[in-house]
């Protein structure tokens, strides 16, 4: 039978710990150990209850020299690996060796999240400069005298150099909109007028690709306090986004829809949707597309000079106006990105 005092002590601790006696049993676990750990393990030697050689090494040290240390245990939460940071030091008074296990999963993620974005960034830089190095080398030597071919490659380079400007440009209007995402905007934007601006500023893209714009706003106008900037960017990368994925579907509405009191924010807001009628995007890519990078179609996007970062800056932005992005699909039917921002003015 455990020490009564011991069990309190480990019961007043929020994160899992046990105790382990010089016999290597485990005397005592509060709730949360038993939960990571397994019902049952009070009085259990404790290597045929953690079983993870690092860990069972790091105790038996402790146990014989009494220094404290630092281990890793990795479990699973039935959802997701996790990883914890696990403590190993000795209460001399007790008589024990006391584990505490911290979880740091969400550390690990981030971490692993930073490695992932770098690897990107680096792959995405490094297409376009390969292809930049490639031709100079061409143009110094085999083609220094072909006038045809030199023009050919300098258009080329110019495309890809502009990707790259493009690329540059969208990371750092993440990393921007990233770093205000709990500043809350706080100039007036009137969205009808904004919208419609926009509209005139894509309308030539549109028409390059035999796309009709058709505005479908109610409203006369909106007003909500925003980021102006920040919210065109918003409708430029959607309208523009259905013109080049949708163009085959010939048509992309605009709706706007003003709502009194709108279920998903709770709150008066509005409710602004883009439809194509283009190929659509299968549903495996639907809960991914705001991830940076992600491309539903990466041949056909990069051919666009796409860079995939549109919809994570989107996601962002919505989010700093307390908003929602919806996005629905029909393969072979066309897409429609639904923005719902609150126009509550407090
Ligand atoms: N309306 C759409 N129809 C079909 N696919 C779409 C549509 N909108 C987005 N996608 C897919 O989602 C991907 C991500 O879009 P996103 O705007 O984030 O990046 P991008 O357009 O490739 O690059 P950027 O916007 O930075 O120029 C696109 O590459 C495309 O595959
Ligand atoms: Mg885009």
């Amino acid at each position: 039978m455990a020490d009564a005092a011991l069990v309190d002590l480990l019961d007043a601790i929020p994160l899992p710990a046990l105790a382990i006696d010089r016999t290597e049993r485990i005397t005592a676990a509060n709730a949360e150990a038993r939960t990571l750990i397994g019902q049952g393990i009070e009085g259990r030697n404790f290597v045929t209850m953690l079983r993870q050689p690092g860990l069972v090494d790091v105790v038996e040290a402790v146990l014989s020299d009494r220094q404290p240390r630092v281990t890793q245990y990795l479990a699973n939460d039935g959802v997701q690996d996790t990883t914890f940071q696990v403590t190993v030091r000795i209460a001399p008074t007790l008589g024990c060796a006391i584990l505490c296990f911290i979880d740091v999963t969400h550390v690990e993620q981030a971490g692993q999240m930073r490695r992932d974005f770098v690897a990107n960034v680096s792959h995405e830089l490094r297409t376009p400069l390969t292809a930049l190095i490639g031709f100079i080398e061409t143009l110094r030597g085999p083609a220094r005298n072909d006038t045809a071919a030199r023009d050919r490659f300098l258009d080329i380079m110019d495309g890809e150099a502009s990707r790259m400007n493009r690329l540059v440009g969208d990371l750092l209007s993440l990393s921007r909109v990233e770093g205000q995402e709990r500043v809350r905007p706080r100039e007036d934007v009137e969205l009808v007028g904004l919208i419609q601006s926009v509209l005139r500023t894509l309308k030539p893209l549109a028409d390059e690709a035999g796309v009709a714009l058709e505005p479908q706003i109610a409203p006369e106008r909106v007003d909500m306090i925003g980021d102006p900037d920040q919210l065109m960017q918003v409708f430029t990368n959607l309208i523009e986004n259905a013109i080049k994925y949708g163009a085959s579907g010939k048509r992309v509405v605009v709706r706007l829809d003003a709502v009194d009191r709108d279920p998903a924010l709770r709150a008066q807001g509005v409710r602004v949707h883009i439809t194509d009628f283009g190929p659509g995007i299968a549903p495996v890519h639907l809960p991914r597309l705001t991830e940076r990078f992600y491309r539903a179609d990466s041949h056909r996007s990069r051919a666009l000079g796409g860079t995939g970062l549109g919809l994570a800056i989107v996601k962002h932005i919505i989010n700093r106006h307390r908003g929602r992005l919806r996005v629905e699909s029909d393969l072979g039917k066309g897409t429609q990105f639904t923005v719902i921002l609150p126009t509550n003015i407090p």
